[in-house]
């Protein structure tokens, strides 16, 4: 059965960077329900972005979890940093760390959930030996690096595809591992992202560029009415 609880979390790349304590601050109030933090380090992505000194220091500025999302290579060492600057979800690009089972093993036992994150192009092969370590699948519907990029058509079938694998793992487990979808995500696609079955929605540039507080809520709460429409 899929993961039904539905979650929106707002990814603070396309935030005001000047003010960034008080635009998640904002979002938060405006109902986010969680912070999805984009680490690019110029080398497994061509953007460079934030550390966790920064994460640090955003962190008493919102009581949501804050989803990091590493575009990093290597990956250890930093996943550790950001659990210790206060994240609570660190997913990484399995093809970026040379021991994937170790870095998952990392994450857990460090008391935060565990994710693997998936590029338009790679294959989700990498789940058959991981679904017991992890809490969550993201898939791009764009190629990482950059907010604001149009969803791919192409990941709706990987959405179904991936679904059916955690299906079958349920099955046997009674393990619900949630599909995360990054990249592109709008009020005019979000319903088909869910009945393909995502479970959680990053929205950068669709949230931040309605500019204040009363616009973010406004975004969030019609991306909640879209998702309210297939339930
Ligand atoms: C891209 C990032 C995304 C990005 C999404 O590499 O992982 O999280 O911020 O931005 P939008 O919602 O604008 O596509
Ligand atoms: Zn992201």
């Amino acid at each position: 059965m899929p993961n039904k609880t539905y979650r929106i979390a707002a990814s603070v790349l396309s935030a005001d960077f000047a003010r960034l304590g008080p635009e998640i601050r904002d979002v938060s109030e405006a109902g986010a329900d969680w912070i999805h933090f984009d680490v690019m380090d110029n080398h497994y992505v061509p953007n460079l972005t934030f550390g966790p000194m920064v994460c640090e220091a955003v962190r008493p500025y919102t009581n949501q979890p804050i989803d990091v999302h590493l575009m990093v290579e290597p990956v250890d060492e930093l996943a550790l940093k950001f659990i210790h600057a206060g994240a609570n979800i660190i997913t990484f690009h399995p093809e970026a760390s040379k021991h994937v089972d170790r870095t998952l093993s990392l994450i857990r036992d460090s008391g935060c959930h565990a994710g693997l994150v998936f590029n338009p192009a790679t294959p989700l092969d990498w789940l058959t030996y991981t679904c017991n370590k992890i809490d969550l699948v993201l898939l791009m519907s764009v190629n990482p690096g950059f907010g604001g990029q149009h969803f791919l058509q192409s990941t709706f079938q990987k959405i179904r595809d991936c679904r059916a694998i955690l299906d079958a793992y349920a099955e046997k487990t009674d393990r619900h591992i949630s599909i995360e979808v990054d990249g592109g995500v709008k009020a005019a696609n979000i319903a088909e992202v869910a009945a393909a079955g995502a479970n959680i929605f990053v929205a950068g540039s669709a949230i931040f560029e309605a500019k204040s507080k009363e616009g973010y809520k406004q975004v969030i709460d019609s991306f909640r009415e879209r998702l309210g429409r297939i339930a």
